[in-house]
């Protein structure tokens, strides 16, 4: 039986809804960053913004997993869009953690039409391999329970194959 832990971050709740409904399919645990920044309203929504555009980042704190990060077969990452990029805190796990990463899939969210596909070449620069699978998620739309279902179903594919 795979180890697999979902890593994501959440402003406003759709990365996480997300999250926990793949975590809840794959029946493995889900862990929430957190840095301890406050980003609600306008005033968050902007110096996030700021944050994501100038690449800086406040450091978040080491999730609480039941294994070590590095024990695990697969993390899958989940992460909204930010100015076309990663979030912060997202960025910020992948700074400091990253390396401890064995094997990794991304899960990225958006409010727009744009996939935003380079996002994962942004990401995949932390890890020591590249991602197995990725997806972008236009959460609220016709599509979005789709592509999740096709994202979970080439997962189990690739744990069949291994
Ligand atoms: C600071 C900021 C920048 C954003 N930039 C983009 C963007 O460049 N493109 C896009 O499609 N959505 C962008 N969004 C929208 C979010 O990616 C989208 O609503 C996401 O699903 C929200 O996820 P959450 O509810 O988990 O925070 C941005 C949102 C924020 C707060």
């Amino acid at each position: 039986m795979s180890k697999i832990l979902c890593v994501y971050y959440s402003r406003t709740g759709k990365t996480e809804t997300l999250m926990q409904d793949i975590a809840k399919e794959l029946g493995c645990e889900a862990v929430k960053l957190e840095d301890g920044i406050n980003r609600s309203g306008l005033a968050g929504w902007l110096y996030s913004g700021m944050q994501a555009m100038s690449r800086k980042v406040s450091p978040v704190n080491k999730p609480e997993t039941a294994l070590p990060l590095s024990e695990y077969d697969l993390v899958i990452l989940g992460t909204p869009v930010w100015a076309g990029r990663c979030s912060a805190p997202m960025r910020s796990f992948l700074l400091q953690f990253g390396e401890e990463l064995k094997r990794v899939a991304y899960v990225i969210t958006r409010a727009s039409e744009n996939r935003y596909e380079q996002v994962f070449d942004q990401m995949d620069l932390y890890v020591p391999k590249p991602r197995e699978r990725a997806v972008s998620i236009q959460c609220g739309t016709v599509g979005s329970s789709f592509w999740r279902d096709e994202f979970l179903a080439g997962l189990r594919d690739d744990r069949e194959d291994t």
